[in-house]
């Protein structure tokens, strides 16, 4: 294994280790490291682990037992940490519900664009040293080769994958209202969720490349006459990241 992985995977709800059952063999190549950032008084622990016999770091941006809600989320200290591992590429890993009629539950989804609804949250690392370098460029805010790798990926392993898309990032933790669902509809959102931002800009604004694999969980709220249910998210997730563990482990070829 690489000693200093480049490339790090970002697991979200239900996605709390890299391999969803560890075998010794991959136990026995976990590692993990505290590192120490301006942003927390605690350290962020990273795990350096192996995907397809490639060197990874992976973070669980809801914790272990996802304890942390999605605003709540020290987002500046985890992409400060895997900055000072030295990572340089970021493969990000979301729930979120489907507001375009053909993202389904189970849909797997590749945004290019997204819309921030969120506030409050530590959204950048420029605090207020006035520099132009501080107004980074976000036309595209997801990195163009890194959502190519995903997409060809996907093609390799036959899974169907949504190559374009905008996400619509709430605040959360609550589930959206119809009315809420209907407004980012017509703003041009596809898939709604709650930790696309800040991490993709954070990452933008260190110099990491960045792109971000959406599973969609649910119906946006009032698109469908079931409730939604934690318990209809389990099921879908549960299936569903089957299918992103097996595009991250081919897409993982491309990118060393
Ligand atoms: N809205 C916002 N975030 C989400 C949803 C949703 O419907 N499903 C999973 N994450």
């Amino acid at each position: 294994m690489s000693t200093t992985p480049d490339i790090a995977i970002i697991g979200g709800s239900g996605f709390y280790q890299l391999h969803s059952e560890p075998t010794v063999s991959s136990a026995d190549k976990s590692r993990v490291q505290e590192i120490a950032t301006p942003y927390a008084d605690e350290s962020i622990r990273l795990t350096q682990d192996e995907l397809n016999e490639h060197g990874v770091y992976f973070i669980p941006r809801h914790g272990r037992g996802h304890e942390i809600p999605p605003h709540k989320i020290n987002y500046r200290a985890n992409i400060w940490a895997l900055r000072q591992a030295g990572v340089n590429k970021i493969l990000a890993v979301n729930a979120v519900g489907g507001i375009h009629p053909d993202m389904q539950a189970g849909s797997l989804v590749i945004p290019d664009q997204l819309i921030d609804y969120t506030w409050g949250r530590e959204h950048s690392f420029f605090d207020g040293l006035d520099s132009l370098h501080d107004h980074v460029d976000f036309t595209f805010p997801y990195d163009a080769e890194l959502r190519e790798s995903l997409i060809q990926s996907a093609s390799t392993v036959n899974l169907s994958v949504f190559p374009q898309a905008c996400f619509g990032c709430t605040q959360g933790p609550r589930l959206e209202t119809a009315a809420e669902i209907r407004k980012l509809k017509q703003d041009g959102c596809d898939v709604v969720g709650m930790t696309g931002m800040p991490e993709a800009v954070l990452a933008r604004e260190l110099g990491i490349a960045y792109a971000a694999i959406t599973l969609v969980v649910n119906p946006g709220a009032g698109l469908s006459d079931e409730i939604i249910t934690i318990e209809k998210i389990k099921n879908v997730l549960s299936a569903g990241l089957q299918d992103v563990r097996v595009l991250l482990a081919e897409a993982i070829k491309l990118l060393v």
